[in-house]
């Protein structure tokens, strides 16, 4: 009661809310960046709300980014708050499921199969599975029709990312049985299940068979793998896995690596799918840009529009440029929770956050700030060109660089440049290591899409749909519909 009476002076300013437990939850639940924005013009950058009973503290812009993910290992800690959703979904002994050195270690092995000479094999997979979906799926028949875009991108989005990481093997396996287990899988991944996880109820029991199910697939096919010897054929990296080795000498368990190929789809799937179906949203929304994405590659690739290569899209910066625009406006992870570990002084602020707090970064605030992106709520591919009179005034505060930042993880990402506006796939020791794979995955998909297709809203208008905060990512309000046209 005293608590509730007199607010400790340390504390961030509370969020208001009249119901015990809920608090702000379901203000929050609705529409997380509007109840950012309100809530930062009211209390500043930094501030607490209530979630489901637990103070949740926001630390938000450059500084918060940074203050947040930046932490360091005796402050923070993920894996208390994720594993309860993550490990019955990925299985036992990997990511949220053991110390956070192992994830390291594991992120690197995972971090070394996506190397350029990967990435050279994979453009030619994605762009073969895209030209392949679009031959075949009777939505595209004929020379125009309308499509829910993020239904198709879901399929293409496993399609392609399954056949480049997994092999050729278990992408088949997608037209069969594997696709229905992950969506059984799929069903664990839901904020619900922070709190429900578990529970005997039936979408966690198939949850838990579909887990158990793809996790023995894998095995099987490892343990062929193994048996038949490395013809030197395939590279994947089911085949980088089995083969890497723990710093202590242990071999990493053929169930580690089962577990760890699902968690590399799951984390991968939504948020590039989410991704995707916004890039063709935002082109439909703005079909003269479809358009320039086309005379983008007469003009650098040929106008005979040769087979796409990984050299290839370098050669196309409005093509990079606009999934780096969708990703500022619409990140597919719009908060990342920490457990804090030990009490945490803000830098420049008299606040001290207790470990009874959670804490909630939000770099989506930063990166539709006007202070950093001019008309941050335009999506202007083109402001990403240096003369572009939208283009970001990124200030970076090399201030804030503690020792902890210098460390390479071994891994490639070094958690230097937390303190920056733009942080889709987050920064520090959680960093994502996809970031190269989904960018290749996306700029391949836009291309071939352009290539085939102009794309417009239904009613021609410039109309976008909402956003679905539901879900653990968010995603396009469904039905999503555009309109295709074949090219001639
Ligand atoms: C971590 C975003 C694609 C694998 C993260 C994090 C973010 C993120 C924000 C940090 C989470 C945290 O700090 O709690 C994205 C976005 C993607 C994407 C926006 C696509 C547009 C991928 C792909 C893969 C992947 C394709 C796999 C090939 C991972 C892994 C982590 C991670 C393994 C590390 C988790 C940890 O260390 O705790 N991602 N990601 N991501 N992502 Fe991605």
């Amino acid at each position: 009661a005293k608590q509730l009476l007199f607010k400790n002076p340390n504390e961030p300013p509370m969020v208001f809310s009249i119901f015990p437990f809920i608090g702000s939850t379901v203000t929050y639940g609705m529409d997380p960046p509007t109840f950012f924005r309100t809530n930062r013009e009211k209390h500043g950058d930094v501030f607490t709300f209530i979630l489901l009973g637990k103070k949740t503290t926001v630390a938000v812009g450059p500084a918060g980014n940074d203050f947040i993910l930046n932490g360091k290992l005796k402050d923070v800690n993920a894996e208390e708050i994720y594993t309860p959703l993550t490990t019955p979904v990925f299985g036992r002994d990997v990511v949220y499921d053991c110390p956070n050195a192992k994830l390291m270690e594991q992120k690197k092995f995972m971090k070394i199969a996506l190397t350029t000479e990967a990435f050279r094999s994979y453009v030619p997979i994605i762009s073969g599975e895209v030209k392949n979906y679009f031959k075949k799926n009777p939505a595209f028949k004929g020379e125009s029709g309308m499509v829910n875009v993020p239904k198709h991108m879901a399929e293409i989005t496993i399609f392609t990312a399954s056949h480049a990481l997994q092999g050729q093997n278990v992408r088949n396996r997608f037209d069969e049985s594997l696709a229905s287990l992950y969506h059984d899988l799929d069903m664990g991944f839901s904020p619900i299940n922070f709190m429900l996880h578990w529970a005997p109820l039936p979408w966690n029991r198939r949850r838990d068979h579909a887990q158990k199910t793809i996790a023995k697939i894998y095995m099987d096919i490892i343990k062929e793998r193994r048996a038949k010897g490395d013809d030197g054929t395939e590279f994947d990296m089911m085949k980088h896995l089995m083969n890497s080795t723990y710093k202590d000498g242990t071999p990493v368990p053929d169930h580690e690596t089962a577990h760890m190929l699902i968690a590399l789809l799951m984390a991968g799937q939504h948020s590039s799918s989410s991704t995707s179906s916004w890039i063709m949203l935002r082109l439909a929304q703005n079909p003269e840009i479809c358009e320039e994405l086309y005379q983008e590659q007469v003009k650098n690739l040929g106008a005979d529009l040769p087979d796409l290569t990984y050299e290839d899209l370098a050669k196309l910066p409005l093509n990079q440029h606009v999934v780096k625009e969708t990703l500022r406006l619409h990140a597919p992870i719009h908060s990342i929770l920490r457990a804090v570990k030990s009490p945490m002084p803000v830098p420049g602020t008299n606040y001290v956050i207790p470990t009874t707090h959670t804490l909630l970064s939000a770099p989506g605030v930063s990166a539709s700030d006007p202070a950093y992106f001019p008309n941050p709520e335009v999506w202007d591919c083109h402001r990403w060109e240096a003369d572009s009179p939208n283009a970001p005034t990124i200030v970076r505060n090399d201030a804030s660089v503690e020792d902890e930042e210098k460390i390479d993880y071994g891994y490639g990402a070094v958690s230097k440049g937390a303190a920056s506006p733009y942080l889709p796939f987050g920064a520090g020791r959680h960093r994502c290591i996809g970031e190269q794979f989904a960018n290749l995955q996306l700029q391949t998909i836009i291309a071939e899409t352009v290539r085939l297709f102009k794309l417009s809203n239904i009613d021609r208008s410039r109309k976008l749909v909402g956003t679905d905060y539901q879900s653990l990512f968010s995603r396009p309000l469904e039905p999503a519909f555009i309109r295709w046209e074949r090219r001639d």
